[in-house]
Formats: structure tokens, C-alpha cells, sequence
């Protein structure tokens, strides 16, 4: 054979074997800077370990491409900035991550006019997924904790206080509480929304002590916020007064119990996930967690939520071998149920495309010396997001 041939000939084997290669292009947008910005890594190693260990099950010659943004906290006109330039320019097959509420809400025009799916791994204010029929939830909404919260909390106490971030889901903790502390007899002494930046966290505090509520129910991003929290709560010596503090697990994020200490002890939530929850599952997701990223390391329920969202949409790509079209994506995403979550069975609503899921009740306790969410009970199993089945109603 002649040498132009044989160099024409491997040109053209390279060239089909870059077309039968399929690379799935996943436009991943969470926060690495600003309001608890420390929480972007959470959800980018729970994706980025799926993929590791899960590779090999992807149809030959499929890739995932994951294009790393910062939306620098809730940053509504930023996160809608980089989800145009995702799908525009760097021509993305999905839209997956997102912690805050506004900038999830920002983008959902985006997903519906350019047919991308859109797979929210935390942003959790009920109303979000009605905004794009291109969007699936596998995180959870705040009535799906704070509704049943409040039910056990009624039997529990006669006087609530509840204090949240005015935004989205602080305005959703505190109507589903509310309604669901009063439908059991309670009585809600005061409502307060602080503002989601740098509130003068004492000065509210003290108002609640001087208000003596059996409870004090509190909704606040997860992370550096929920610490500033704990400690404010203890350094007044609410606790002292006999006030208990309650929310749900946003208030006592896994990551940050060391860094809030035996303050935290006794505090009782309602949530999806906990780092200690006993499932094996879970146990197994924690172990590959620690190996590798480090012994003191621990996954959240960010990280959960990244997880089981990258497991669904290895199903969407298994199931059209490597080729996302969106509206198949979104029958698939609709369909789709995992027994196996480290956070325990779990599926989307096919009516609402949001996460079902148990609640389950949860004190802070040490095991081992070590602060942990400890699971007691499983409080309501396979709940729907509440806010939608009463508006179903209506
Ligand atoms: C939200 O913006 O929806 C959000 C942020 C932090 C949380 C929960 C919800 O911990």
C-alpha cells in the first residue's frame, strides 16, 4: 500500500471513531464563592464520584463532559447569565446543580425555551418545578420537612416562634409549619423573616428569648449560615430558658457539626438525609465518600441529591444510548424510581416532576464522640411535595 493510502485511511478511521464517540454535555451551575459558597464542592464530588464508580455501565464510547460554572450565591441575574452561555455556546444536553431558589427560578425560561432538562439538585421552594416543564427535582421542597415537622411538633409543645430567610423557601418552611403547628392545636406566638444576608442574628434572637416560646422553629440555608445560627442560639442562652430549638435539617447540616459543637446536641429536625443515617446504601456512599476525599470528610444532603440526580440521568443516557433527546429525557426522568438511594427509596412524582421521598425525624446526638443526625424514626414514607397535593385540591 502506498503512504498516502495508508495515512488516508487512518485519518479516516480516526475521524468515525471521534463521530460513534458520544460525548453527553452536562452544564453544572452551583455556588463556589458567596453565601456559603464552601457548599459547591458537596454536590461536584458527589457527581464527579458517581461517575467514577458508574462509567463502565454508560453504552461504549459514551462521555460525560461536565462544564463547571459558579453562580456566586444567590445570583439570580448571574445563574441565568451562564445557563444562556451554556446552552447557547457550549451547546449542553442538560442543566443540572443549582442551591438557591431565585437562581434556579432565573434559569427555568431558559430550560423550556431551549428544550434542555433541567435537573435541580437543591434549590427547594415548592413552586420552582412548575416554571419549566423541562425541569425534574431530585433535592426535596421545604413543606416536605416542615409540614410533617410541624404536625410532631404540635403533639410536643403548646407555643411556637418561627424565624426564617426571607426568600423562597424560608417563606415555604414557615407556611407549611405554621399551617401544619396550628392544624394540631399549637400556637404560633410571633413570625419573623430575616434578611438571607448578614442578619444581626442576636438581636432577633433575643427578641425570641424575651417571647418564651415552647419552640423556636428555623429555617436558613444550610452551611456557615446554620452555624451562625446555633451559636447565637447558644451564646444567649436560649436552651438555658427552656426553649427549644427546631427546623428542618438545613439548621443542623452534616458538614458543619463540628464546626457548631455540643451547642447543636438535642436539637431535632425533620429531613430526607443525614451523613449517619444506617441504610446500607448509605453506608456504602459515606465509605467511598471518605476514601475519596478523606477520612474527616462527609457527604451531605447536597451531596445525596447530586448523587441519585447524576444516577438518573445515566438512566435517561443509558436508555437512548448516548443520545439526550430532550423530550425522551424528561419520559424517563418522569418514570423514574431508585431503591437504592442513600437517602432510601426514592422516585419522581410523574405529575409534578418533583422528588417523593421519606421525612424522617432526626436529634443531633454524639455516636463515637462524634456529632451526628440520628435517625429515630421514619416519620412519613414516600411523602409528595405537600404544597402540591393542596393545590391540587383547590
Ligand atoms: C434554596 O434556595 O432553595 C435553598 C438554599 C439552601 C437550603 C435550602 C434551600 O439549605
Amino acid at each position: 500500500m502506498r503512504l498516502t493510502k495508508i495515512v488516508a485511511l487512518a485519518a479516516f478511521a480516526l475521524v468515525s471513531a471521534a463521530a460513534s464517540a458520544q460525548t453527553v454535555k452536562i452544564g453544572f451551575i452551583t455556588s463556589y464563592s458567596g453565601l456559603n459558597g464552601n457548599l459547591g464542592p458537596y454536590m461536584e464530588r458527589a457527581v464527579r464520584l458517581y461517575i467514577k464508580q458508574h462509567q463502565k455501565e454508560l453504552p461504549p464510547g459514551v462521555k460525560i463532559e461536565l462544564i463547571i460554572r459558579d453562580d456566586t450565591g444567590p445570583n439570580p441575574d448571574k445563574a441565568r447569565q451562564l445557563a444562556q452561555e451554556l446552552v447557547v455556546r457550549d451547546k449542553v444536553d442538560l442543566l443540572a446543580g443549582v442551591i438557591f431558589t431565585p437562581n434556579a427560578m432565573s434559569m427555568a425560561p431558559i430550560a423550556t425555551e431551549a428544550k434542555v432538562p433541567f435537573v435541580i439538585m437543591n434549590a427547594g421552594t415548592s413552586v420552582i418545578t412548575t416554571r419549566s416543564p423541562y425541569i425534574a427535582r431530585v433535592s426535596f421542597t421545604l413543606w416536605q420537612s416542615s409540614y410533617p415537622l410541624g404536625q410532631w411538633a404540635a403533639k410536643k409543645y403548646k407555643t411556637a416562634y418561627t424565624l426564617v430567610s426571607d426568600f423562597g423557601p424560608g417563606h415555604d418552611a414557615e407556611t407549611a409549619f405554621m399551617q401544619a403547628f396550628k392544624e394540631g392545636g399549637g400556637n404560633i406566638v410571633a413570625s419573623v423573616r430575616v434578611p438571607l444576608q448578614n442578619p444581626d442574628w442576636a438581636a432577633y434572637l433575643q427578641r425570641v428569648k424575651d417571647a418564651k416560646p415552647d419552640t423556636l422553629f428555623v429555617f436558613i440555608p444550610a452551611g456557615k449560615t446554620a452555624t451562625a445560627v446555633m451559636k447565637n442560639f447558644s451564646e444567649l442562652g436560649l436552651g438555658q430558658a427552656g426553649i427549644k430549638l427546631i427546623g428542618p435539617g438545613d439548621i443542623t447540616t452534616d458538614e458543619e457539626l463540628p464546626n457548631m459543637g455540643d451547642v447543636a446536641l438535642g436539637v431535632t429536625t425533620m429531613f430526607h438525609y443525614s451523613a449517619a443515617g444506617d441504610r446500607p446504601a448509605n453506608k456504602a456512599f459515606v465509605a467511598a465518600w471518605k476514601k475519596e476525599y478523606g477520612a474527616n470528610e462527609t457527604p451531605n444532603f447536597l451531596s445525596a441529591a447530586s448523587w441519585d440526580g447524576t444516577a438518573m440521568i445515566f438512566e435517561a443516557i443509558r436508555q437512548q444510548k448516548g443520545k439526550i433527546d430532550p423530550d425522551k429525557t424528561m419520559a424517563i426522568f418522569k418514570s423514574w424510581k431508585f431503591a437504592n438511594s442513600p437517602r432510601g427509596p426514592i422516585s419522581i412524582d410523574p405529575e409534578t416532576r418533583d422528588i417523593v421521598q421519606n421525612e424522617y425525624l432526626r436529634e443531633v446526638r454524639k455516636v463515637g464522640g462524634q456529632l451526628a443526625n440520628v435517625e429515630l424514626e421514619t416519620f412519613a414514607a414516600a411523602v409528595k411535595d405537600p404544597w402540591k397535593e393542596q393545590q391540587k385540591k383547590k
